[in-house]
């Protein structure tokens, strides 16, 4: 196949919402839509409940499960739809931050009845802050949720970005009907159905079709007439630029439980969502239809068995054409590597692939050669920017309780960091390692990774701090003095990057006012931010 004909057809997004508000059940139902599972229940449910438990094996055996469900792929009217699947955990959001650097667009899921969450707040941040187009899909109509123009009110301002529905519930609850298709102008009755693709839903093309009242009765007939005059009124018309910018987020409503809705917001996602974009390296921009292959580790997910130590590193590609058994350069280690087995993911399968395209996300095994964020090029000396480290926000000491195993402890806790499990910072004097995550998960998954695969048992010391800020400026003076004053409160990160400390927000906020020209970055990703400023 050619490049070309390749990036046009293919969509890679991302599916992100709150956790329970319907993501797993949505992407079950896309695949089935694609027909890569015949029937519902057939993905395995991969997210960590709220209730996480500190069992670790159950915590193994869903990040094992989510190997093989983290990457779908399948064929949707002529397009290749490859969906990159996100912890719902908020233990593990630093990882679907990342997953987020893999996608082109993203499909946002809000529960209708809760509106906007914590997690659906932070998630819109990060893809604001990379311009990623963003549908978003309200679920549960089938129950009793908000008041339809109100929940698209609570949209706009809490995620910071302008609406615009392309779909509209008619009723909800008890009284939904189904859902009218804003943008191809036609109906879908609701017909309740957990398992399959409903056959015989009733299709009405213009809804002053006589047959609209006889199907949803007077009253609702009237009450969507109504709303779709105000919809016309109140919301500018749909602009594909706008929504590819970043600027508007369309909007469908359905039941992804009752297969509802999911179609019209398919069939629109391969109408307006974007193919393959390029990513900004170091060296400039590199566009997918660059004829040298590039692409990037975005993830790296440990063997479930300690036997074999072996990873699977997921590589998004940027451009060119990706082949089996061909030498690329790996550009941190200056080295040249090949692939016997690279694997793709269709829908559950994983197979060996030949070749692969932009777009296309591919597992490479490893016997730790990569780390997240390392770029693999057709002879090209650049690296992919934009990987970004998350201020973490629980901070605990890492105390070797074996000095027999130190070496192990440090290879394994540097392994585990390559993995992205948590973030390390060495802080003088005395080489202390403190660990940062965003959940207290991690801490017992680190100790127990470092006693079962390296042998090194240790323990986790809580240090009292809030915030890790990356620090940059132009002023060395000011820094030097900085330096001075906060010697306990600077680490340096795996890069060397200084980093501070802070105890609180308030303590980041006085450290703001008092050294005006110092830049504290929130995110590791301060060089996309200024270029996108
Ligand atoms: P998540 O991945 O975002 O965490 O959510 P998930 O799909 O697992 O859905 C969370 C719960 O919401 C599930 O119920 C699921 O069945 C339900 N759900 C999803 N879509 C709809 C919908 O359109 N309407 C209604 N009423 N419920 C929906 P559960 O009880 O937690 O699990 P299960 O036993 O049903 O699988």
């Amino acid at each position: 196949m050619k490049n070309k004909e390749a990036i046009a057809k293919r969509r890679t997004f991302g599916i992100i919402s709150h956790p329970d508000a319907g993501k797993t059940t949505l992407t079950e139902k896309l695949l089935l839509f694609g027909g890569a599972i015949q029937t519902a229940g057939a993905v395995k449910n991969n997210k960590i409940k709220k209730t996480a438990t500190s069992d670790f094996m159950e915590i193994e055996k869903q990040r094992g499960i989510s190997v093989a469900t983290s990457v779908m792929a399948f064929e949707y009217r002529n397009r290749q739809i490859n969906i990159l699947d996100t912890p719902g955990h908020k233990d593990f959001a630093e990882d679907t931050y990342r997953t987020l650097t893999a996608v082109d667009s993203v499909i946002l899921v809000v529960d209708a009845a809760n509106g906007v969450e914590e997690q659906t707040k932070r998630l819109m941040e990060v893809c604001r802050m990379r311009k990623t187009p963003v549908i978003i899909f309200v679920n549960k109509l089938d129950r009793e949720g908000k008041y339809t123009f109100d929940l698209l009110d609570e949209l706009e301002s809490n995620l910071d970005i302008k609406v615009r529905p392309l779909t509209w519930p008619i009723g909800m609850g008890d009284r939904f009907k189904g859902v009218y298709n804003i943008y191809q102008k036609n109906i879908n009755l609701f017909q309740a159905s957990k398992t399959s693709i409903a056959t015989e839903i009733v299709s009405i093309e213009d809804y002053n079709d006589p047959k609209m009242v006889e199907y949803v009765g007077e009253a609702a007939f009237e009450e969507l007439k109504e709303d779709l005059e105000i919809v016309e009124g109140v919301y500018d018309p749909f602009d594909r630029q706008d929504y590819l910018n970043g600027d508007v987020a369309p909007v469908f409503f359905g039941s992804a439980v009752n297969n509802f809705g999911v179609k019209e917001m398919l069939d629109t996602f391969c109408d307006i969502s974007p193919s393959p974009r390029g990513r900004d390296t170091d060296a400039g921009f590199i566009e997918p239809s660059d004829e040298k292959f590039s692409g990037f580790v975005f993830k790296i997910h440990a063997n479930l068995d300690p036997k074999h130590r072996d990873r699977i590193a997921f590589l998004r590609i940027v451009s060119g054409k990706f082949e089996r058994n061909t030498f690329y350069n790996h550009v941190r280690l200056e080295k040249k590597v090949k692939f016997a087995n690279p694997t793709s993911f269709m829908a559950q399968d994983k197979s060996v692939i030949d070749e692969a395209f932009p777009g296309d996300v591919i597992g490479l095994y490893d016997t730790g050669n990569f780390k997240i964020g390392d770029t693999l090029t057709e002879g090209g000396k650049f690296m992919f920017k934009g990987i970004p480290s998350f201020s973490p926000e629980i901070f605990m000491e890492l105390e070797n309780l074996d000095p027999m195993k130190s070496k192990q402890l440090d290879k394994g806790i540097r392994q585990l960091m390559d993995e992205g499990l948590a973030q390390l910072f060495i802080q003088q004097p005395g080489n202390r390692k403190i660990v940062g995550t965003v959940g207290q998960l991690q801490f017992e998954v680190i100790a127990y990774r470092l006693i079962n695969e390296y042998g090194a048992n240790c323990r986790f010391v809580p240090r009292n701090l809030s915030k890790a800020c990356w620090i940059t400026t132009d002023n060395d003076e000011q820094l030097e003095k900085f330096k001075k004053a906060k010697s306990n409160y600077l680490a340096v990160d795996k890069e060397d990057n200084l980093v501070f400390l802070a105890e609180t927000s308030f303590l980041l906020t006085m450290a703001e006012q008092d050294y005006p020209d110092l830049v504290f970055h929130q995110t590791s990703a301060f060089k996309l931010e200024k270029a996108n400023s």
